[in-house]
Order: structure tokens, then C-alpha cells, then sequence
């Protein structure tokens, strides 16, 4: 997720752009940019790497001005470089634009574009709207602006500047937040309130669809059909700390109340005309055939997202699936050759394991596809195929819309995989992918019933050890969301599946213990049933995670949590979200560091 920042006043608007950027630092970026109009250009300077070597680069007397948009990218279409940074303009320069979210319709836009003419210098979705506002421009920069949205799907926040218009300047939403800042004959845009902070309380929340037209006195706001908008004044009572985290109290709760946006932006740019397009992976039903299996490698979160991508492919496309620990794989002397496909899955996509396994594929002359988080990352360039999970940056330790987003990246390759291999009858794949768009509207909802994970909580937070148990789905969701729960409450835990509780773990059960149980597979729900029995008559004390309508669980246990009706296979996304609620509040409880566990890094760089 990118940042903006944006002034218009009577100061310079470049050290007002630098200093709000640096306040958006904490997000994550991989390069920034600024676009000064200084009454008769724009001039623009932009940089990968860090805001001192954007710093280091400007030409102050250049840039000077008192209208400007300032960006610090988070690269999602094309690689961190000097090219693909925001700002992006038309040809001519005279429009110039930043843009924080995904067009999603933006390579149909882009095809459109150069069929009249337009040439593009960079590979980001961004400069498409640059261009259309070009297109659409005679004189009135909103109705340009106007026309160019009512073109573009997907999400954005937009801030644009045009030499015509030095007076003023506009700015858009849709699903990316963006917040303008009301001064004293100046105002501000951001997409974070912390970049405005120390400038203004004032604020104005744009909602979806508005357009605000800056002005240094004046802010004027419109809906998409060009009515005038009344909005309240916001008084920002927050301090730099809890505006960081957007109101929440902790990154890791912000990041769980991004999963829906997360899976959408994952998801919908990734189907055309009803079908999966995995433009990114480019593998044939021959290779597909000829691979013989596939090996799934990856560490912790991500090994978990894996053992769900077994299950998923296996069962759809019917290719044989490994999973493997990555530590473990790369010394076990593997048995890979160069027809079997290798998918790696890592969020930041630096994981040291992560990456020796994939070499030692590589080298074994194996196809390797990555699923990871991180544009530019070192998985991402020496993978074959890259799977781009579109979360934005994950800043909590613990790692919450990257799991679930990596689930549906690997649903997506398992239902694609499946029609390639014509193992998917067409009615089947089609009620498949429609289940798969309700996604994160479910989630969602589940998002809006939380308080009866804090009350679980509140209830067990004092347990010296949790359990989870689960078959098939169940089980892969609940080695996650145990792994969830120790990583940051450091309560002892630990996943079973269901049936081997009576091999020896069920000696552990005595009074009081708590046991989270699993019980959302349909075919496996009697069974279930039984082992939650077999703990509850030992004394545990048993929250169940169980699907809308399954009202015969309440007989047997003490807490039960819905989650809304969807296919088997979709479950672990769906519960996800309570296991890592409930996760988080019982941390909260003991008073731990949520955001950062004791003992552990985000991105495991050594081995
Ligand atoms: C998850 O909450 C952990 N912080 C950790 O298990 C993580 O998933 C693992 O280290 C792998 O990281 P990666 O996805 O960046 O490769």
C-alpha cells in the first residue's frame, strides 16, 4: 500500500511533501517521488530506494512551488525502479498524477490507450489514468477526471495536479483511504492522517466516489454524479502512534480489518470474462501433465497456507501435492527433477530457507513458481512464475492477511490447474469461482461479529495450555491458528488432527483445559463431533468453530463461533479471521507485545 501526501498554500509545498512522506515511512516502500507545479510546469523527481536517495537527488531551486503531490510506492504492477514511481504523467507532462490501490481493468485500458496513439513509459497500472485524463481533457480537469473513473475498475486514491490548473488540485477515492487536511488558507491531502499531523486536526474522510477539488482556500467536494457534497469537519484526536495504525490499537488488528480489502484486490483483477486469469503463470496442461508432482515449500504461516494447498489441489486438479518444511526440505537430499513444478510460497519472499530450497529446485532444473508479498523481493526475481499476493505491507510480526491471501492465491492456481487439466466440469468451475468472489464479503461479516472472540478470550487468556484440534481443513486451520496463538500470547500450544487425539494427546486434557475445536467440514462433522465429546467429558473447555446452521455443536460444547456457509475448501479462509481475533485478544489480556513477539523478526533473513 502506497502513500500520497499533497499542499496547496502560500509555503513550499516540497518540504511539506518530504515531511509527510517520512511520516508514512512506517508502512513500507520501495521508492517515492514528488511533482512540484511551480505556476507555469511540473516538475518531478522520483527514486527507488529510500526518501534519502530521493532527498539526495532533488534540485531544490527546480522544485520549487506551493502546489504538490508527493508518493511513496509499494510496488504492485512492475518492479521497484526510477520509472515505475509515482508521480506518472501523460506524454507531455502536463498532468501529473499518484495513486495509491489497483486498477483492475487497467491492461484492457492500457491496449485501448495505445491503439489512439499513447505511448507508455513505465509498467504500472497507475499511468493509464494519467493518459485517459489526457484523453478526456478539454479545458475542465474534474469532468476529464470524471470520465477517466467512470472507466476504471478496482480501487484507488487519487491525487492530480495539471500545468493548466495551478490553483488547484483534485483528488478521488474509492476503497483507499484518503484524508484531506483543512488549513488556514492552505490545505493537505494523505492517505494517512500521521503525514498531516503536525500541520492540521481538521480533516474531511473522503468516502468512495467522492472527488475534492483543493483550492488554497477552499475545499469543494462532489459525488460521481457531480452534485456538491456537505461534509462534517473530523477533529483528529489521535496521537502520531495510535494514527499510524490508522485508530486501532495494534498494526496486527488494522492488518486482520484489511483481509477483505486484501483478498479483493488479490482476486477480481485476476478474472476476465468469468474465467481465472493467471496471466502472472504461464503453465500448460502439458507441463501440468508431465510434472508428476507438485512440491509446495515454505516456513511457518506460509507452510500452513501450503498444507491447505494440498488438500485444494490435490482435490481439484488431482496432481499428487508434497508440502514441505523448508529447513527441513533443503537438507533431506529431495527427490526433484526438471518436470516437477516447485511453488513458494513467502510473504516477504527473503526467507533464507525459503530461498535455498528454491535454488536447489532451481538448480535441479525444476519450474518454480513463487506466491509472495513483496514486489522486487529475491524470491520474486529468481522465481519463474510470480503469483503476486496483493495485501500491501504486513507490518505486524504475525502474520495475518498474508495467510489469508496466499490461500487464495493457491485456490486460484488449484481451480485453474483443474480446468486446464479438464478435471473441473464447467458448471462446477463456474459456481466455484462465484462462491470464491463472496470471499471477502464473508469475511467481512465475520470481521463484524468479533466480540465473542474477545470474550473467549477474556475467558482463557489465563490457560497454561491451548489446543486445537480438526480433521482434513480443519486440522491445516488449526495448526495456523495455534501457531497464531503461541507466536504472540506465548501460550503454550498445539494442533492435532481430531482423530489422533486418542493416540497419546488426549492424556494432556484435564479440567478446564481450553480446546479450540475445528468442526467445519461437512463430511468430517460427526466425527468431529465425537472427538469434541471424547475431550469434553475429560474436562476440556470447548470453543468450536463451526458454520452457520451446524446448531447441534451447541449441545457440546461451552463457546461456539459461526462462520457464514461456503464450500468445504473455502473454510480456512473464512477461519482464519476468529483464530486470529481470538488470538490477538488473549494476547492483549496477558498485556504482550502483540506487534512484535519477543524472540522473533518479521523476514527470517538468517537460517
Ligand atoms: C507468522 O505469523 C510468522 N511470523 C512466521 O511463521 C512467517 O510466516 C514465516 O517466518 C515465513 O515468512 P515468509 O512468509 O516471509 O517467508
Amino acid at each position: 500500500m502506497c502513500g500520497i501526501v499533497g499542499y496547496i498554500g502560500d509555503r513550499q509545498a516540497l518540504p511539506i511533501l518530504i515531511d509527510g512522506l517520512k511520516k508514512l515511512e512506517y508502512r513500507g516502500y520501495d521508492s517515492a517521488g514528488v511533482a512540484v507545479h511551480n505556476g507555469m510546469n511540473i516538475n518531478i523527481n522520483k527514486a527507488k530506494g529510500r526518501l534519502t536517495v530521493l532527498e539526495q537527488r532533488i534540485n531544490r531551486d527546480e522544485l520549487t512551488g506551493t502546489l504538490g503531490i508527493g508518493h511513496t510506492r509499494w510496488a504492485t504492477h512492475g518492479e521497484p525502479s526510477d520509472i515505475n514511481s509515482h508521480p506518472h504523467t501523460n506524454q507531455s507532462g502536463d498532468i501529473a498524477v499518484v495513486h495509491n490501490g489497483i486498477i483492475e481493468n487497467y491492461m484492457k485500458l492500457k491496449s485501448w490507450l495505445q491503439r489512439e496513439g499513447y505511448a507508455f513509459a513505465s509498467e504500472t497500472d497507475t499511468e493509464v489514468v494519467a493518459h485517459m485524463i489526457n484523453y478526456y481533457y478539454n479545458g475542465d480537469l474534474v469532468e476529464a477526471i470524471r470520465n477517466t473513473l467512470d472507466r476504471i475498475d478496482g480501487s484507488y486514491a487519487l491525487g492530480v495536479i495539471a500545468k493548466q490548473h495551478p490553483d488547484c488540485m483534485v483528488v478521488a477515492r474509492k476503497d483507499s483511504p484518503l484524508v484531506i487536511g483543512l488549513g488556514d488558507g492552505e490545505n493537505y491531502i494523505a492517505s494517512d492522517v500521521p503525514a498531516i499531523l503536525k500541520y492540521t486536526r481538521k480533516v474531511y474522510f473522503l468516502d468512495d466516489k467522492e472527488i475534492a477539488l483543493l483550492y488554497r482556500d477552499k475545499v469543494e467536494i462532489i459525488n460521481q454524479y457531480g452534485e456538491k457534497v456537505e461534509k462534517e469537519v473530523f477533529e483528529v484526536t489521535w496521537d502520531v502512534e495510535a494514527a499510524e495504525k490508522g485508530g486501532y490499537q495494534h498494526f496486527m488488528l488494522k492488518e486482520i480489518h484489511e483481509e477483505p480489502k486484501a483478498l479483493r484486490d488479490t482476486l477480481i483483477p485476476r478474472i476476465a470474462d468469468d474465467r481465472i486469469e493467471l496471466g502472472d503463470i504461464s503453465v500448460t496442461k502439458e507441463q501440468l501433465e508431465k510434472a508428476g508432482k507438485i512440491v509446495i515449500v515454505a516456513c511457518g504461516t506460509a507452510y500452513h497456507a501450503g498444507v491447505v494447498g494440498k488438500y485444494v489441489i490435490e482435490k481439484l486438479a488431482r496432481i499428487p501435492v508434497d508440502v514441505e518444511i523448508a529447513s527441513e526440505f533443503r537438507y533431506k537430499d529431495p527427490l526433484i527433477n526438471e518436470n516437477n513444478i516447485i511453488i513458494i510460497i513467502s510473504q516477504s519472499g527473503e526467507t533464507a530457507d525459503t530461498l535455498a530450497a528454491l535454488r536447489m529446485c532451481k538448480k535441479a532444473g525444476a519450474r518454480i513458481i513463487a506466491i509472495t508479498n513483496v514486489v522486487g523481493s529475491t524470491v520474486s526475481r529468481e522465481a519463474d512464475h510470480v503469483l503476486y499476493t496483493w495485501a500491501g505491507p504486513e507490518i505486524a510480526v504475525a502474520s495475518t492477511k498474508a495467510y489469508t491471501t496466499q490461500l487464495l492465491c493457491l485456490y486460484m492456481m488449484a481451480l485453474d490447474f483443474a480446468d486446464k487439466m479438464g478435471r473441473i466440469p464447467e458448471e462446477e468451475y463456474r459456481q466455484m469461482l462465484e462462491e470464491m468472489k463472496r470471499l471477502p464479503e464473508l469475511t467481512q461479516k465475520i470481521l463484524d461479529s468479533k466480540q465473542m472472540m474477545q470474550k473467549c478470550a477474556d475467558e482463557t487468556f489465563n490457560a497454561n495450555s491451548i489446543f486445537y484440534i480438526g480433521r482434513g481443513l480443519d486440522y491445516a486451520a488449526a495448526m495456523e491458528g495455534s501457531l497464531k496463538l503461541k507466536e504472540i500470547s506465548y501460550i503454550h500450544s498445539e494442533a492435532y488432527a481430531a482423530g489422533e487425539l486418542k493416540h497419546g494427546t488426549i492424556a494432556l486434557i484435564e479440567e478446564g483445559t481450553p480446546v479450540v475445536a475445528l468442526a467445519t467440514q461437512r463430511n468430517l462433522f460427526e466425527k468431529t463431533l465425537n472427538n469434541i465429546k471424547e475431550v469434553k467429558a475429560r474436562g476440556a473447555f470447548v470453543i468450536a468453530v463451526a458454520v452457520e446452521g451446524d446448531t447441534d455443536i451447541e449441545r457440546e460444547v461451552d463457546r461456539v463461533i459461526y462462520i457464514p456457509n461456503t464450500y468445504n475448501m473455502f473454510t480456512p479462509v473464512l477461519m482464519a479471521i476468529p483464530l486470529q481475533l481470538y488470538a490477538y485478544y488473549v494476547a492483549v489480556a496477558k498485556g504482550c507485545d502483540v506487534d512484535k513477539p519477543r524472540n522473533l523478526a518479521k523476514s527470517v533473513t538468517v537460517e
